[in-house]
């Protein structure tokens, strides 16, 4: 968390504003509500998406504003209602080092709660009554369960999902979230119509990134991440370190890649198998290598922002998500 503090010192008033505010958001007075809240709240996560928001607002000319609290308040409560429902989708029983609310207690428990936390972040939305704040978490929100759900369509289907249908999962269940955070930022300080078409795509390239980073923690076990490895394929999630092996693989070995995928969801030797394969391929390197490709993207958009101690730790931002191994 070390390098994170760091790079938040430019912003360390915003840092703290959000802590407090986020915190105070995971209250209720009906019992067990606040208890699985506590358990949440317990176990916060990197705060990186609102770190992008207040650097984003920095670079743009301003030290955040109150406005750029709010929003980073209302989207990590959104990411957070989002994560909870995922880990029930993925039937995942940690993060971040700690039970999950589905494994605690149950799915309906889970899912009831992270209910919770989406209409606390839109109640906080109406509260605000900055209309365009509400229409950009309504139509993230509607990105990333698009997202989840093409996600299942693909894991159903029998063909492998493609490098191209990847991203475009990535880009609803993940990038769409990171753009509106950058966005977002430029827009509490009042930023120029190009300064905010440069945060949306520093954003969107950072939230590519960040997900195929996640995905490839999948198949790099370590105790660091604070939640299981190898579930990806376990759920029929076809993600770029397989994609990579299989554009690599002959067509013999894609048709052994193919006959494991469908059998992946039901036996464990051939998810084994699959592992061994995408290590086989190197192909681990092969999508850090794609994931690069959007780092350089959004580097070379925070390069066309003048010099300053935030660009500075926007870069370091950029260097930890290529790095970071939790
Ligand atoms: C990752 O969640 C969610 C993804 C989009 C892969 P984490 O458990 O890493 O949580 P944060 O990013 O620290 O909040
Ligand atoms: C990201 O996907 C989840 C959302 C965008 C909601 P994953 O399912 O891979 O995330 P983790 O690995 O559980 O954090
Ligand atoms: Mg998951
Ligand atoms: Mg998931
Ligand atoms: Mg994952």
């Amino acid at each position: 968390m070390d390098v994170l503090r760091e790079i938040a010192k430019p912003i360390e008033a915003f840092r703290r504003a959000f802590e407090v505010s986020f915190a105070d958001s995971f209250q209720s007075t009906s019992g067990l509500v606040q208890e699985a809240l506590n358990h949440v709240n317990g176990t916060t996560g990197k705060h990186i998406r609102p770190l992008l928001l207040g650097l984003c607002a920095g670079m743009c000319g301003s030290t955040p504003s109150e406005g750029s609290v709010d929003a980073a308040v209302l989207l990590e409560l959104l990411h957070s209602a989002s994560l909870i429902h995922d880990d029930v989708i993925d039937q995942s029983p940690r993060r971040r080092g700690a039970l999950t609310l589905n494994a605690m207690y149950s799915n309906h428990v889970a899912v009831l709660v992270g209910d919770y936390l989406l209409s606390v972040a839109f109640m906080r939305a109406t509260d605000s009554g900055n209309k365009e704040l509400m229409s950009i978490a309504s139509s993230v929100g509607k990105a990333l369960s698009e997202g989840e759900l093409r996600q299942i369509e693909a894991a159903q289907r029998s063909d492998v999902t493609t490098e191209e249908q990847y991203m475009e999962i990535i880009e609803k269940k993940t990038a769409a979230l990171f753009e509106a955070f950058a966005f977002l930022g430029a827009r509490s300080v009042d930023a120029s119509s190009e300064q905010l078409l440069l945060c949306s795509s520093i954003g969107k390239n950072l939230g590519y990134a960040f997900q195929i980073k996640d995905d490839i923690f999948d198949y790099t076990p370590s105790k660091e991440i604070g939640k299981p490895t190898g579930n990806d394929i376990l759920e029929g999630k076809i993600t770029l370190p397989l994609i990579c092996a299989y554009q690599k693989a002959s067509e013999e070995e894609q048709e052994t890649m193919r006959h494991c995928i469908k059998r992946a969801q039901s036996e464990g030797e051939a998810v084994t198998e699959l592992i061994e394969i995408v290590h086989k391929f190197d192909a681990v390197s092969l999508a850090h290598e794609k994931l690069s490709l959007y780092t350089e993207k959004a580097r070379e958009a925070i390069l066309r922002f003048p010099d300053s101690l935030y660009r500075q730790s926007m870069l370091q931002l950029v260097d930890f998500l290529v790095e970071r191994n939790y």
